[in-house]
């Protein structure tokens, strides 16, 4: 446990103990004390945040203070992706298929979407922090919708990290939209005009998605995206899923033999 007896601040193995800390780029040395690379880190990370639920049965509460707490949690993976200088962080934090799901806890998740673009946004925007949803999210009520569409546009400048969060999003739906928007276009469907019209389009190609919670599926997240993209699927439940549990997962990403289709010297 690197953490263990840190006092933060006291030295490159404490850096991730201070709770609270503001945002700051850490640099190479720091990086390698945690046991990483800058060369070996991915561009472009996404994560199905799964498990609030599950975390909060686990301790006898309602769901709605597991996606409280998941909620929480998301503001520390986002600081540590900016720090550690990864250019795309991809969230996925409610699906196409989540209307399912009764409107008591639609509403939970919304007032806390609401909270979070509220008390986080200064800061994120003074991080150069660039946001963006993934999805069509124009179902959301407009306190919602509103709040982001604001979002995207004080931060479409900015040359931080791009943090793309998926809402009201499914890959299914992306990738028609694509093709039908590409298809209206005079060149027609071609992989250049047909990936230009994924929400993602302006992010780097993924390298890594995460999936927290045992479970081991995509469940509809970046499905065209993910093709060349390595798994990892952690225990954690979201809430659980600490900054040193990414890091871990970050130097199992590092470990890993990316062949393209290719032989092992022709790594890109
Ligand atoms: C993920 O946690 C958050 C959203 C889907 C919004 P869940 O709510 O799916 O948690 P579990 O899977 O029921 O534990
Ligand atoms: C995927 O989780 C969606 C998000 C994390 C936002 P779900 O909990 O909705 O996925 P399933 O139902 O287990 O496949
Ligand atoms: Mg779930």
């Amino acid at each position: 446990m690197i953490l263990s007896g840190c006092k933060a601040g006291t030295s490159p193995l404490c850096i991730l103990a201070h709770e609270g800390k503001t945002m700051a780029k850490l640099t190479r040395e720091q990086i390698e004390a945690l046991g990483l690379s800058p060369e070996h880190l991915p561009r472009h990370v996404a994560m199905i945040m799964d498990g609030n639920g599950r975390w909060a049965k686990a301790r006898s509460l309602p769901r709605a203070l597991g996606h409280r707490a998941g909620v929480t949690r998301l503001k520390g993976i986002i600081r540590l992706s900016s720090d550690l200088g990864i250019e795309a962080l991809s969230l996925f934090a409610f699906s196409t298929e989540n209307w399912k799901r009764p409107v008591e806890e639609i509403d939970t998740l919304c007032s806390l979407f609401v909270e979070f673009f509220i008390k986080e946004f200064d800061e994120l925007h003074e991080n150069r922090v660039r946001i963006r949803s993934l999805g069509d999210i124009s179902k959301f009520p407009p306190r919602v919708s509103g709040l982001i569409r604001d979002a995207e546009e004080k931060t479409k400048a900015n040359d931080g990290l791009k943090l793309n969060i998926a809402m009201n999003y499914g890959s299914r739906d992306e990738i028609l939209r694509a093709a039908r928007l590409a298809a209206a276009e005079p060149g027609g469907v071609t992989q250049e005009s047909f990936e230009r019209h994924l929400y993602t389009a302006d992010s780097p190609e993924l390298d890594l998605l995460i999936r927290t919670s045992g479970e081991q599926r995509l469940s509809n997240f970046l499905l065209y995206q993910a093709s060349y993209a390595e798994l990892i699927f952690t225990e954690d439940f979201w809430p659980d899923f600490s900054d040193e549990r990414y890091v871990d997962v970050l130097r199992q990403y590092a470990r890993r033999s990316r062949r393209f289709g290719g032989l092992e010297d022709t790594k890109q």
